[in-house]
């Protein structure tokens, strides 16, 4: 699956399934940018500038949430790779609170990345491609919580539904210029935002319970979005594409 000469912007790529969707685009001959409001930690990144599994890569600090930083990211991917092919929409927070408690400033912070960080960079991206006039693939990171309405989740689950119907509008928007928009729902993954709320055993435990008896990896996702972002998934726009080991299916009988 060569991505060769394309250049890919992946959101909170600081780690857990961002920076493991960057490593898989790298390996696949992608250059990789890597946008997050914090640097992966342990990396060795001299001006953001550094190399993944063999190909040039670039860190950038930005708060998706930000229009200003969003539009300094874009500005810094030009300067350095020159051109915009891919970009993956990662970046998600969620506060966990029934309705009752939620403050508005909660609601506000999850739309801000989750919304509103999504239009941004989907927007610049595609205002990018268009101008290159060579096509490109959006992929969004959504989650099950789009399809089920998980509760405490207000915010969160409101925000990916929304962005399971801005990929459609989008890919409906956008298929002329040969740029292609799809969606992923992941199920319970593995990755340091879950490791916050639940123990090594709590995490074993629970995913025992799954239908395929464990959460997903971050690389499962991250194969996905290799597959969708590449020639093999030309034929693909408006989808959103499921990876959640079954944890949406019916109990058996
Ligand atoms: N882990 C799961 O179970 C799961 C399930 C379904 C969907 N998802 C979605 O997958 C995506 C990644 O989740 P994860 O579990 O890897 O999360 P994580 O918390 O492990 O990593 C998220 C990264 O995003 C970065 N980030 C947060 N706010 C940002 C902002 N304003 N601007 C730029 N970067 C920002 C964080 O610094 C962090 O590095 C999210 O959109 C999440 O909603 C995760």
């Amino acid at each position: 699956m060569s991505l060769a000469g394309k250049v890919a912007i992946v959101t909170g790529a600081a780690r857990g399934i961002g920076w493991a969707t960057a490593a898989q685009l790298a390996s696949d001959g992608a250059r990789v940018v890597l946008c997050d409001i914090r640097a992966p930690e342990g990396r060795d990144m001299r001006d953001g500038a550094f190399e993944m599994q063999g190909q040039s890569a670039l860190f950038v600090q930005a708060d998706v949430g930000d229009r200003s930083q969003v539009e300094n990211l874009f500005r810094r991917v030009d300067e350095v790779f020159g051109r915009v092919d891919i970009v993956v929409n990662n970046a998600g927070i969620n506060v966990r609170k029934p309705l009752i408690e939620l403050e508005v400033p909660d609601v506000e912070q999850v739309w801000a990345v989750c919304l509103w960080g999504t239009f941004h960079c989907a927007q610049l991206g595609a205002r990018r491609m268009v101008a290159q006039g060579e096509g490109g693939s959006i992929v969004m990171i959504s989650s099950v919580h789009a399809s089920r309405a998980f509760p405490n989740s207000t915010a969160y689950n409101g925000a990916k539904a929304a962005i399971n119907q801005m990929t459609r509008t989008w890919a409906a928007e956008l298929a002329t210029h040969g740029i292609r928009v799809n969606s992923i729902e992941p199920g319970w993954t593995d990755t340091p935002g879950e490791r916050r709320y639940y123990s090594e055993d709590e995490i074993r435990e629970k995913g025992k319970k799954l239908p395929l008896g464990r959460l997903g990896r971050p690389e499962e996702i991250a194969g996905a979005v290799s597959y969708l972002v590449s020639d093999r998934g030309a034929y693909i726009t408006g989808s959103v594409l499921r990876i959640d080991g079954g944890i949406l299916l019916p109990e058996p009988h």
